[in-house]
């Protein structure tokens, strides 16, 4: 096993957990300002909308620097980490992020655009802002979840 290689890949697993969880703080505390603009109807909706369409990006880039890093990692420690229980359910709960995440958080974001310009937001205005909110605190949830089973390792 090379340290180094191990190290600098666990150091970039680390960004790209910032750049993923930090977006989906981002994208929580983004779509309450929406939220607030379009009730309101101040003129800021759209902005807001669009702002939320572009987090979308950053959500799958942070996936994918968390999954190229956290397997050069196995590569290096697999007989490791592999046969471990905390490391079993937290791939299982990764799978649920990606799902939450990538795949969910993508159609929600899709209807909203879509209803926005067809002026239909106010009719599926509750669907909306429910959907949102499950999305956005699961997946928190489902973070804080991995950094537990991460850091304890439990077996
Ligand atoms: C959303 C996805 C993920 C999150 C939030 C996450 C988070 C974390 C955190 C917080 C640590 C602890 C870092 C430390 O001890 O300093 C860690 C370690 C680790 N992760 Fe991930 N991880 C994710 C995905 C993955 C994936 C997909 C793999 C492998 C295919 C992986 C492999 C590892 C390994 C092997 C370690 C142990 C590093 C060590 O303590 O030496 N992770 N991860």
């Amino acid at each position: 096993m090379n340290p180094t290689v191990y190290n600098a890949a666990l150091v970039i697993h680390i960004v790209g957990i910032t750049v993923m969880a930090g977006t989906t703080f981002l994208d929580f505390f983004t779509f309450r300002v929406f939220r607030a603009a379009f009730l309101a109807n101040d003129g800021r909706q759209l902005a807001m909308a669009g702002y939320l369409h572009s987090l979308q990006r950053f959500l799958g880039i942070g996936m994918l620097v968390i999954l190229a890093s956290g397997v050069a990692m196995m590569v290096e420690l697999h007989q490791v980490w592999g046969v471990q229980l905390w490391f079993r359910v937290k791939m299982a709960v990764l799978l649920l992020i990606i799902i939450n995440g990538l795949g969910f958080r993508r159609a929600i974001g899709k209807s909203l655009s879509q209803a926005l310009s067809d002026g239909s937001l106010t009719t599926h205005w509750r669907a909306t802002n429910r959907n949102f909110m499950l999305v956005q605190l699961i997946q928190m949830l489902f973070f804080l979840i991995i950094y537990v089973l991460s850091i304890f390792k439990f077996n």
